[in-house]
């Protein structure tokens, strides 16, 4: 069952104090959540969420399942988010983002690699095409001008890591 930390609790009442309409708390108060479930939001989240809050549930899940930020299913430690349209598509995006899902281990978009540190999804642009081909890792600043080379190189720095993000930071 899950239940944010003190913290986040605090976190989560000031929120709602900053927004003539507690609706407008909604995203931030569910990145919180989502950093303090391992990455994704649960069902559990959700209902937690929608007590702490006083929102009706249906109105968080909307957010929720309408932003792709936040992931419905969990997630490795390092949630890496391959862009693969546009410039970065035709720069070598999808291939970039399928040998990094095989050094990693993980079968398809969406898998956690079973050392529980890697899921990849393919999305959309994310506004850095000068710099493509480019990932984001989490929450972290963008990761740029990659190739296959250089992204095998970051799974295996990560893994060696242990699983921090590339900054260290969470999801
Ligand atoms: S096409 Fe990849 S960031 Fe725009």
């Amino acid at each position: 069952m899950f239940k944010l930390s003190d913290e986040g609790l605090k976190y989560v009442k000031n929120e709602l104090t900053r927004y003539e309409v507690k609706q407008s708390a909604i995203i931030r108060c569910l990145y919180r959540a989502q950093d303090e479930n391992g990455g994704w939001v649960s069902p559990d989240v959700i209902s937690h969420l929608s007590a702490v809050m006083e929102i009706p549930s249906a109105q968080i899940e909307e957010v929720a399942t309408f932003y792709t930020m936040f992931n419905k299913t969990p997630v490795g430690k390092n949630h890496i988010q391959v862009c693969v349209t546009l410039t970065c598509g035709m720069l070598g995006g999808r291939e970039l983002c399928d040998s990094m899902m095989k050094e990693a281990g993980c079968k398809k978009t969406g898998d956690v690699s079973p050392d529980g540190l890697f899921t990849f999804s393919k999305v959309e642009c994310l506004g850095s095409c000068d710099t493509a081909p480019m990932i984001q890792i989490n929450r972290d600043p963008y990761t740029e001008n990659l190739n296959t080379e250089k992204g095998l190189e970051l799974v295996r720095k990560l893994r060696t890591a242990g699983g921090a993000g590339a900054s260290g930071k969470g999801h």
